[in-house]
């Protein structure tokens, strides 16, 4: 099969398909491997999962999972690690065990970069590799933070933000200044080795990058084109982020 667009009557239609095939996922694998997305994109996904794990019984505590990236530099305490947002919208919320958790490290140094990014893809190899991949996209195309330029092979690694992605960011930084200049994403090769995928878009503002993403060549212009490759890819849109597709 080759890549698949669902569109669906709204933003939360498409939440609960997506949690629903997480949650038979782990109930038919209870060991499934889980790639992670930050952003505002994922927000009510986490929440439905939240909610099936209190209501509906789902556990994850055989569950491992894998993030796509973090920021550079920041200390432990901000609000705006990775790490913090994805303990505040599902870690801390389920019950899965802290050893299950893997996520690029926040402070590195120089010397340690290299190994930390090779460490992070033998963990994935150990693990099994990734079941299910969720995803964003920025206004960049990019997939984690893969930005433009970012060849399809590229495996977890220190990026330079694009001037964009910063601007996207900088509200929640309070300011531009403020907003890391680095981070530690998995690369295209990382994210397109996961047996499934699904990329969530939602709203007006994904329309263009949406199309760019589906209706264009692959180029490493728009990272999200190499979903275009992958047998098992599945981009799932709202009226608004579907509206440029014609
Ligand atoms: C950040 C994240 C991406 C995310 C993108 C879009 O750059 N690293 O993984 O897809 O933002 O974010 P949002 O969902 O808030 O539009």
């Amino acid at each position: 099969m080759s890549l698949q667009i669902h569109l669906h009557s709204c933003r939360d239609v498409a939440i609960r398909s997506v949690a629903r095939e997480i949650a038979t996922l782990i109930r038919n694998k209870p060991h499934a491997v889980l790639g992670l997305a930050t952003g505002a994109t994922p927000i009510p996904l986490y929440r439905e999962l939240v909610r099936l794990h209190r209501e509906e019984g789902l556990s994850f505590r055989q569950v491992t999972t894998f993030n796509l990236d973090e920021y550079l530099g920041l200390e432990p305490t901000h609000p705006e690690t990775y790490w913090n947002f994805m303990h505040r919208h599902l870690f801390d919320r389920i019950d899965i065990p802290a050893a299950n958790i893997h996520m690029p490290h926040a402070q590195l140094a120089e010397a340690d970069i290299l190994s930390h990014c090779e460490a992070y893809e033998d963990a994935i190899r150990v693990a099994g590799g990734i079941d299910y991949q969720i995803l964003g996209i920025g206004r960049t195309g990019h997939i984690g933070f893969n930005e433009p330029g970012s060849p399809a092979d590229s495996i977890t690694r220190r990026i330079h933000l694009d001037a964009i992605t910063r601007q996207d960011a900088a509200p929640a930084f309070g300011d531009l200044a403020h907003v890391p200049k680095h981070a530690i994403t998995m690369g295209c090769g990382t994210i397109l080795a996961a047996r499934k995928i699904a990329l969530l878009a939602f709203g007006e503002s994904k329309a263009d990058i949406v199309r760019r993403a589906l209706r264009e060549p692959v180029t490493d212009q728009v990272s999200a084109s190499f979903l275009q490759n992958h047998p098992e890819a599945h981009f799932h849109l709202d009226p608004a982020s579907a509206s440029a597709l014609g």
